[in-house]
């Protein structure tokens, strides 16, 4: 008998889009020989549905157009459901596993994890902590280190205190971190609320923008470097692809560069000597296994020009997965193609 897996797609998160297509790659691809897929959305209001129309219509947010392919449901937190609820008739309808395809907020933050942990359902990717450490950049840098993980000069703020002395904490943070100052949302993704500030007036600027996502945020000193990336997959003994290598068509990788501009170079391998890929491959190893991460997360480094430091940037426990994302891309280079991977995926959230 086949196995049921339910793919969850959408969310209430500022990179929802981003979900739609990662998802669609990911039912295209989902060796249909091993399993029944359901594929569940989660609307930009929270509302979810089972959706049983074509794939090709996640993106853009065309699934919703047509209410036939519709039907109002939600995950049962109760282990004897062990799946679903379909709200208009009460049934329940039991799956074997979850793969939630979800970016972000209420997705990739622990939030769905939680859920899924409650209902009992094995599931694809990190558990709660890991998810909810890496989600959010001030516990993942200050984890970090603790565990002396070389990372850039950070400071993070919360809304309150920031406001009514935002000259005063940037002219602090100028003084430790330098400029120019990266400054982000804790909790996001996909570069969104991300800016760089050259001067205090654009650095407190760019804290009130980051606020605007988040009421916690993080500044950081530049690096300036190559960025690279590294895919891990699995449990308790986590493999590490081969590295690869972004360079941003922006002064930065912001939201243009990565799904928009379509100028972002992209290198696999990265231009990088042997030594130095074995070295990040090895550290991407034990960063996942220090912040407890499973099934899968890429990470990501900066190789500091001046030096050829290579200092941790961020994880992504749920990471862009079109067929041409970095972590899908990276595997392949390392010999596991696009469905052989889902179907690993799949395997590590059983096993665990
Ligand atoms: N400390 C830093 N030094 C230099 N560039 C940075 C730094 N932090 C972030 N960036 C740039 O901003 C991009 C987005 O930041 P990142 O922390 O990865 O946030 P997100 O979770 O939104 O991807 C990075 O890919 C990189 O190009
Ligand atoms: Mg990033």
């Amino acid at each position: 008998m086949k196995m049921k897996v339910l793919i969850v797609f959408g969310g209430v998160s500022s990179e929802h889009d981003v979900s739609l297509v990662s998802a669609r790659s990911v039912i295209n691809n989902i060796p249909a020989d091993k399993y029944d897929v359901l594929t569940m959305g989660i609307t930009k209001e929270g509302v979810s549905y089972l959706y049983t129309g074509s794939p090709d219509n996640l993106p853009e947010g065309k699934w919703l157009e047509n209410p036939e392919y519709l039907e109002r449901c939600v995950i049962s937190p109760d282990r004897e459901h062990h799946g679903i609820i379909h709200i208009g008739s009460g049934e329940t309808e039991r799956v074997d596993v979850v793969f939630p395809v979800l970016h972000g907020k209420n997705g990739e933050d622990g939030t769905m994890q939680g859920l899924l942990e409650i209902s009992g359902i094995p599931f694809v990717g990190c558990k709660t902590a890991a998810s909810a450490v890496c989600m959010d950049k001030s516990l993942t840098n200050a984890l970090l280190d603790y565990h002396k993980v070389s990372q850039a000069k950070w400071v993070a703020v919360n809304k309150f205190d920031f406001t009514g002395e935002k000259e005063k904490f940037a002219r602090e943070a100028a003084d430790y971190l330098g400029f120019p100052i990266f400054v982000k949302p804790a909790n996001a993704g996909s570069s969104v609320g991300i800016r760089k500030a050259s001067d205090i007036e654009s650095l407190v600027d760019a804290c009130d923008y980051a606020f605007e996502f988040d009421k916690k945020i993080v500044l950081e000193e530049n690096i300036t470097g190559a960025e690279v990336e590294c895919a891990v997959l699995g449990n308790d003994e986590p493999i590490a692809s081969t590295v690869g290598e972004i360079v941003p068509c922006n002064d930065f990788y912001d939201y243009d560069a990565k799904y928009i501009a379509n100028a972002t170079g992209l290198y696999i391998p990265a231009r990088l000597p042997d030594e130095k890929i074995e070295e990040i491959r090895q550290k991407a190893v034990r960063i996942y296994k220090l912040l407890g991460c499973s099934g899968l997360t890429r990470v990501d480094f900066f190789v500091r020009e001046s030096d050829g430091e290579v200092m941790l940037n961020e994880l992504n426990t749920i990471p862009g997965f079109t067929s041409i994302s970095m972590y899908p891309k990276l595997f392949a280079a390392s010999g596991i193609e696009y469905p052989e991977l889902i179907d690993r995926l799949i395997l590590y959230a059983l096993e665990n």
